[in-house]
């Protein structure tokens, strides 16, 4: 059986809503190495140790396992709905009229359950990538960023919490321009932005203005994904755990370069979701939130090493025309429409 972790120690965060949500949980993306059978062990297994935060999504393709999982842990008393807090996302090709409803009920039968905690709309376009490609792939239906098509889509979302269905609702790979062109119009704002967020890469002023905006950020990648797919692979890329500042700080707490990440994220204010299927990892990243806090010394030294290297690049989801994976990322501070 897992190390159990009281839940109860681990710190929670207050959304805007007024509701907790734990100040870290555990991502469920096998990134087309680890199956769907064993993210959905690790989740049994982490539910047991004490976890009560899972980020899930209808195309990592495992909510149908992981929602057997979690009816048993309810049917067996290992934990109440009303504990867990379970994130989903609705996937780039259900944007369009009516898809958001049809994903978000394919998503609560999948994962047997009557509403999710935090619904996300998972990339700001509708372009998506068959399931496996590689990095060279391209959809030749893919096209730029648009704020009226992103608010009609967002829309969709905002019917999700007028019917009961999504308690809150959230944006993931955002940029302040993005961000300046939705949020004054939308109806209802987003509670928590996921964003890629570690030690090489700490989005500062998105960070602040997310913040700013009583918006809790959610950061993915939090390990710096040493077990991404290759499609997101790219030369120069920073390996987080191999950086010298986190290594030197992890021999001090006699831990794993990981757990810095994760000590790092918590004590800066974002809520890391790490993903592993191994037991001794997920437990010590669940742990780490609850003993041997960095100091403000280590926290300053890590903001300093910033090396604003981003891995997950979208590259796959660029459209005819698009100069390279930075026009995704309105990276001359305009949006490419
Ligand atoms: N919103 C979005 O668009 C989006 C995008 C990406 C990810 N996400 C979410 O974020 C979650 C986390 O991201 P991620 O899975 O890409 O990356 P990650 O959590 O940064 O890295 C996961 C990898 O780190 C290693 N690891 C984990 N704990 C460890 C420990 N204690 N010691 C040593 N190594 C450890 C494992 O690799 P080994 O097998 O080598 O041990 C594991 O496969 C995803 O599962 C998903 O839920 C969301």
């Amino acid at each position: 059986m897992a190390e159990y972790i009281n839940p109860e120690s681990v710190p929670k965060r207050r959304l805007s809503t007024g509701e907790e949500i734990p100040c870290i949980g555990m991502g469920t993306f096998g990134s087309d190495r680890f199956t769907a059978d064993q993210v959905s062990a690790a989740v049994a297994g982490a539910i047991r140790a004490g976890y009560r935060l899972f980020d899930c999504a209808a195309v990592y393709g495992n909510e149908e396992l992981i929602g057997q999982v979690f009816k048993q842990a309810f049917d067996e008393g290992i934990v109440k709905r009303e504990e867990l807090f379970i994130t989903s996302k609705v996937w780039n090709d259900m944007h369009g009229r009516g898809d958001v409803l049809i994903s978000m009920a394919k998503t609560l039968k999948d994962l047997q359950l009557d509403y999710i905690d935090a619904f996300f709309l998972h990339w700001p376009f509708p372009n998506y990538h068959a399931p496996g490609c590689d990095g060279d792939a391209r959809n030749p239906d893919s096209v730029p960023f648009s704020a009226e098509r992103f608010l009609a889509t967002w829309a969709q979302l905002e019917r999700l919490v007028d019917m009961g269905l999504a308690r809150h609702i959230g944006m993931s790979s955002m940029t302040i321009p993005k961000l300046e062109a939705v949020l004054p119009k939308v109806r209802i704002a987003p509670t928590v932005i996921e964003m890629e967020l570690h030690p090489s890469f700490q989005q500062p002023e998105l960070y602040s203005y997310v913040e700013e905006k009583g918006i809790q950020p959610i950061g993915f990648c939090p390990i710096g994904s040493p077990t991404r797919p290759d499609r997101d692979k790219t030369e120069g890329d920073v390996v987080d755990i191999q950086m010298p500042e986190i290594v030197a700080i992890a021999q001090s707490h006699g831990v794993h370069p990981a757990v810095v990440c994760l000590k790092w994220a918590v004590q800066r204010g974002h809520i890391p979701i790490p993903f592993s299927v191994y037991e001794a990892e997920y437990v010590s990243n669940l742990r780490c939130a609850t003993e041997d806090p960095l100091t403000e010394e280590e926290m300053s030294r890590i903001a300093a090493a910033d090396k604003d290297c981003r891995l997950i690049k979208g590259q796959v989801f660029l459209w005819e025309g698009a100069k390279g994976w930075e026009d995704l990322w309105d990276l001359d501070g305009t949006i490419t429409v």
